[in-house]
């Protein structure tokens, strides 16, 4: 058996790991053979492929990127483009895909699938958000690069008694911000899920002033005030329809300051967080979903995704695992109540 393996959208530390835990298993157990397909779904759009073998994985599991390369080609929104991604697979005589990706890059797998082409997808976004998966790996290295920043930001604060504010990733759901925000100690945690009031963030500024400690507020790219939009770093689309963000940190750094004044500097982690080596849990999680993920394919497991249910990597259907993402419930985030201010 021919299989193709592609890495589409954004980054993420263990894309590699994922990578050599397929192409392990799939030849020295099941004997199958490899392509790798570059840059996401151009690989296959446009029958752009790079060898794939055992040797080609050797020493890349503590690295982070992927060696084939990503992209955000959507070849939805290309004339033709599910006509011509099945003509090259079918030209380089692929029997089946494994497509390692996030919403958009398994929406694309789905419709694929629809179409009767043999897919199984792995889940991948540093932002935590994929339904039916409980993680995806890439996820705990950015909350660690997080963390390590806020307790890095604390001691400076603390110095200067200043207002430290860390802008984060995430888009639509705040788990970076609230997982690393509540392992670094941070004082205001601001996630998209919930719109946030100014007056409050201000007030939880001045109490932790008023107390002799400085500040530390950690904001979600995506967070937006009760009045107010999204901020953005420009407002071009890439071919999912995604705004580019970042510039919530400034914007809140400089209200706080006029507010309270008291002085507010920010710190924006953007690809810091994607980039680098995995951390081990990471390289764990996406070995596991590699290994799995082959096994899928022998199964003739198509349409499905592997996903960890607790501690057991299962198979769920694609179209499940993209039809909505995974936010923090209100619940989750209000546990943390008693740790702002
Ligand atoms: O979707 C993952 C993510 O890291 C988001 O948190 C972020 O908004 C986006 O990708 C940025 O992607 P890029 O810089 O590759 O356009």
């Amino acid at each position: 058996m021919h299989i193709g393996v592609l890495t589409g959208g954004g980054d993420c530390p263990g894309l590699n790991a994922v990578i050599r835990g397929i192409v392990r298993k799939g030849v020295e157990v099941h004997g199958y053979r490899f392509t790798g397909f570059r840059d996401g779904w151009r690989g296959p759009l446009e029958g752009a492929v790079t060898p794939l073998g055992v040797p080609e994985v050797r020493g890349v599991l503590p690295r982070g990127g992927t060696l084939l390369g990503s992209s955000r080609t959507n070849p939805l929104k290309v004339p033709d483009g599910i006509g011509r991604v099945r003509a090259n697979l079918a030209a380089h005589r692929v029997d089946a895909l494994i497509a390692i990706g996030g919403e958009d890059t398994l929406g694309v797998a789905a419709v694929l699938s629809e179409q009767g082409v043999p897919i199984v997808g792995v889940p991948k976004t540093i932002d935590n958000d994929l339904n039916a998966t409980d993680y995806t790996f890439g996820f705990d290295t950015a909350v660690n690069i997080a963390t390590e920043a806020i307790d890095r930001l604390h001691t400076t604060a603390e110095s200067h008694k200043r207002v430290l504010v860390v802008e984060v990733m995430g888009r639509h759901a705040g788990w970076i911000a609230l997982h690393s925000g509540i392992a670094g100690g941070a004082n205001v945690i601001l996630i998209p899920e919930q719109r946030f009031d100014l007056d409050q963030v201000c007030a939880w500024v001045e109490h932790r002033f008023r107390i002799n400690y400085a500040p530390i507020v950690v904001v979600a790219e995506g967070a937006m005030p009760l009045a107010g939009q999204l901020v953005l770093k420009d407002a071009t689309r890439d071919a999912y329809g995604h705004v580019r963000l970042s510039g919530i940190g400034d914007w809140l750094a400089h209200e706080i300051q006029v507010r309270t004044g008291k002085e507010a500097r920010t710190t924006v982690l953007g690809h810091i967080q994607r980039g680098g080596t995995p951390s081990a849990f990471d390289r764990w999680l996406a070995t596991r979903f590699g290994l799995h993920a082959v096994d899928a394919v022998h199964d003739g497991a198509y349409g499905t995704m592997v996903a960890l249910r607790g501690t057991d990597v299962v198979r769920v259907p694609l179209t499940e695992a993209t039809a909505r993402i995974k936010t923090v419930d209100p619940a989750l985030y209000a546990e943390f109540d008693v740790f702002f201010g």
